[in-house]
């Protein structure tokens, strides 16, 4: 069964609104551990628009578990990566005028960057996650650059209308599951997942952890963090409906 990891961005998102001191994604983070999460996940964008440096540095020195930062790959962001030391990277593409991460990391083609920063990052005892769509080419260069896990891009799984492209959607992630642990990857799984989701995807075996932000975080506001978190972690480790 796979393990929780909570996305607190969303609490920093709300302080933005208001440019203040609350609340505090440090908060949430503490909270989100209490109830079980055994990871914390951020996304320090080169925007900033919600976790700033400020709350990455404090989350390193107070996070029980493990710290997740996702970043994309630019030279700014490897050097605090590598001088924070999250216990895990998870590199991600990143657009400006995205709501939110769009798509996977297209490290077939960007295989040379890709792979420098890989290096660097797990020169500084990072391990490194990559951020790819269920597809197979981008499994085997995520193998190749050297990455230590892949996480798998949940969302058109998430967004599918109909039970047919559900169904579809989740072969898809199944069949890459089962590939990149074929490679020694360790095999994680996010974006989009909700309460309503998130059971199907959370029985695939060879997924060992997800990553939930925006659900969890929209929860928490009305029922509490620990509450939200527990709830989500009671859909992930029931026993398989099959
Ligand atoms: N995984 C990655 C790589 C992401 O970029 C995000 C969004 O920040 C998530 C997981 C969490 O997605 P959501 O907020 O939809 O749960």
């Amino acid at each position: 069964m796979p393990r929780l990891g909570v996305n607190v961005d969303h609490v920093a998102t709300l302080r933005e609104a208001r440019r203040i001191t609350y609340p505090d994604p440090v908060t949430a983070a503490a909270l989100a551990e209490l109830a079980g999460a055994e990871c914390i996940v951020v996304h320090l964008r080169e925007d900033r628009r919600h976790i700033k440096d400020r709350d990455l540095q404090i989350l390193r020195e107070t996070v029980q578990t493990s710290l997740n930062m996702e970043m994309a790959a630019p030279a700014e962001m490897v050097k605090i990566a590598s001088q924070i030391r999250p216990n895990v990277s998870t590199l991600v593409p990143e657009r400006r005028e995205e709501l939110t991460t769009e798509g996977g990391l297209d490290v077939l083609k960007n295989r040379e960057r890709i792979g420098q920063v890989v290096k660097t990052l797990k020169g500084a005892g990072i391990k490194v996650s990559l951020f790819i769509d269920p597809v197979l080419e981008q499994i085997r260069a995520s193998h190749e650059v050297g990455g230590d896990a892949i996480e798998i891009h949940t969302g058109l799984y998430c967004e599918a209308k109909t039970p047919h492209e559900v169904d579809e959607e989740l072969k898809k992630v199944m069949i890459a599951s089962r590939e990149a642990n074929g490679f020694g990857l360790e095999v994680k799984g996010g974006h989009g997942l909700n309460y309503f989701n998130v059971s199907r995807i959370a029985d695939i075996p060879e997924i060992e952890e997800l990553s939930i932000g925006h659900s969890i975080v929209a929860r928490a506001v009305l029922v509490g963090m620990e509450r939200a978190v527990r709830e989500m972690i009671a859909l992930i480790q029931r026993p398989p409906l099959v």
